[in-house]
């Protein structure tokens, strides 16, 4: 049995909330938990560890993807970002997160950052969603508190005022 030491892991540059990194993983190593072992990233959150829940769910080149369904080594060279990125450098919450706040769109807060992730890779695509729409961009992600009308409400009131 091989030592699990860098030799037998493989290095893997990328970059990550706007800064060139690297570190090094093993091949079945899955990215939510290397960004939260390696990169100690703790807003990736893990719950149902196969693809239902959207917890985990993180931006890979400006697409919303479940990083407990991705290896590690899938993000050789391409840009991956967190929740953490979406405050800027002194703190402030970006607009989605203070609607969020101001709208009581979480709770316990454990879904929160991989419904934020995907609300904004959502945006992108369509700017001006209407309520079924954003219900069913919603749909992808389970909430066991809120009951989504607060999520809703937050989302509608950044699409108004951006
Ligand atoms: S932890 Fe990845 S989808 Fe649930
Ligand atoms: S706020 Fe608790 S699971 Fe969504």
């Amino acid at each position: 049995m091989p030592q699990l030491n860098q030799e037998t892991k493989h290095k893997i540059n990328f970059t990550l909330n706007g800064k060139a990194v690297s570190g090094y993983t093993e091949p079945r190593t899955l990215l939510s938990d290397f960004l939260r072992q390696e990169m100690a990233l703790m807003g990736v959150h893990v719950s149902c560890e196969h693809g239902v829940c959207g917890s985990c769910t993180v931006q890979i080149d400006g697409k919303a993807v479940r990083s407990c369904l991705t290896f590690a080594v899938q993000v050789e060279g391409r840009a991956v970002d967190t929740v953490e990125s979406l405050a800027d450098e002194n703190g402030e919450l970006s607009d989605l997160q203070i609607a969020f706040r101001k709208h009581h769109g979480l709770q316990c807060g454990y879904c929160t950052p991989g419904i934020l992730m995907s609300v904004e890779a959502f945006l992108e695509i369509n700017p001006k969603p209407n309520e079924d729409e954003i219900r069913e961009m919603l749909s992808g992600h389970i909430c066991r508190c809120t009951g989504y009308t607060g999520m809703v409400k937050a989302i509608q009131d950044v699409v108004e005022t951006r």
